[in-house]
């Protein structure tokens, strides 16, 4: 397994990703980190590409995390956001990308707001995409640096009990988490209100469930899901503190809880919502570790559907 058998131009998302592809993004970016923690800044790896980060939604982690990581491997970079541009001239969603690619653009990361923005551009673009969030549909670097922080802490996903919780309805990492959840040996158990996890959802082959208190003890990693307020166009639950005490994790559900469960959130998150400050800022908390993996699962993938090597 090494980062020459890797074939994909693209990472649209994790749905079609297999075992030995996941762990190959794994493999180099544990290099990766390792190499960075013994003081290197530095990697030669994308001299003379540049990246271009294109974004349509808002982001603070990953936009940041793609255009750093990029750095890091010394590629040019270039930043467009959707608000400001010719779109509000009516330009169209591909003309903007093609006519970006066009300054020499190699590899596009993209987020936009509707499900399968990035296999358009795949199909209409002759650069390198990169999902970074498309709707409700996927978030691959999002699933794979959760899993990877997973993967650190326990060593091993096979077997393991991965709660996601929280508004599944509309959440791309969902989805990205339960493909590579699965893929990975993991059992995965949905949960949140009946309006935000249906029951068609044990067709992807996950467990749903409405009532955290009954899953919580047997879970070796929650996953706590934001409230999409922006995506819900009625209230979906009577409050947002009839969620918090039916949903949310505090110190009194994290004393149900196993003795090394890990909390997760891929943030931006609704603090006294999904989960109290002591338990996002705790020590079970690997919230900022899933940041931290973040930059070294980019660098992974940008250097990989480059096609070049570290
Ligand atoms: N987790 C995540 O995608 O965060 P941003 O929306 O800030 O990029």
């Amino acid at each position: 397994m090494s980062e020459n058998t890797w074939n994909q131009k693209h990472l649209l998302g994790l749905e079609h990703l297999d075992r030995e592809q996941i762990w190959i993004i794994f493999s180099l970016a544990k290099q990766i980190k390792q190499r960075m923690a013994e003081g290197e800044k530095k990697f030669d790896v994308l001299d003379e590409i540049c990246v271009g980060n294109l974004f349509f939604e808002a982001s603070t982690r990953t936009r940041t995390s793609f255009n750093l990581a990029a750095k890091r491997l010394r590629a040019d970079t270039v930043d467009f956001s959707g608000s400001g541009s010719s779109l509000v001239k009516g330009e169209t969603f591909i003309d903007t990308a093609r006519n970006i690619e066009a300054m020499g653009v190699e590899i596009v990361v993209v987020r936009h707001a509707t499900p399968g923005a990035s296999h358009l551009l795949a199909e209409n673009i002759g650069a390198s995409v990169i999902n970074a969030g498309d709707g409700a549909h996927e978030h691959p670097t999002q699933g794979l640096l959760d899993l990877f922080t997973i993967w650190e802490h326990k060593d091993s996903l096979e077997g393991l009990t991965v709660a996601l919780v929280g508004d599944i309805a509309h959440s791309r990492v969902a989805r990205s988490n339960i493909w590579g959840l699965r893929t990975l040996g993991a059992h995965v158990v949905i949960c949140g209100p009946t309006t935000l996890v249906s029951r068609r959802w044990q067709d992807f082959g996950v467990e749903v469930c409405h009532d955290l208190d009954a899953i919580l003890p047997r879970c070796d990693v929650l996953n706590l899901l934001r409230i999409q307020f922006e995506r819900q166009r009625t209230g979906l639950f009577p409050s947002i503190h009839e969620y918090a005490h039916l949903f949310g994790v505090n110190r009194e559900r994290m004393e149900c809880a196993k003795d090394n469960v890990l909390i997760l959130a891929p943030g931006p998150i609704n603090r006294g919502v999904e989960v109290t400050p002591d338990v996002a800022d705790g020590s079970h908390s690997v919230i900022l570790d899933q940041v931290t993996n973040g930059l070294a699962i980019r660098m992974a993938v940008l250097t990989l559907v480059s096609g070049r090597c570290l």
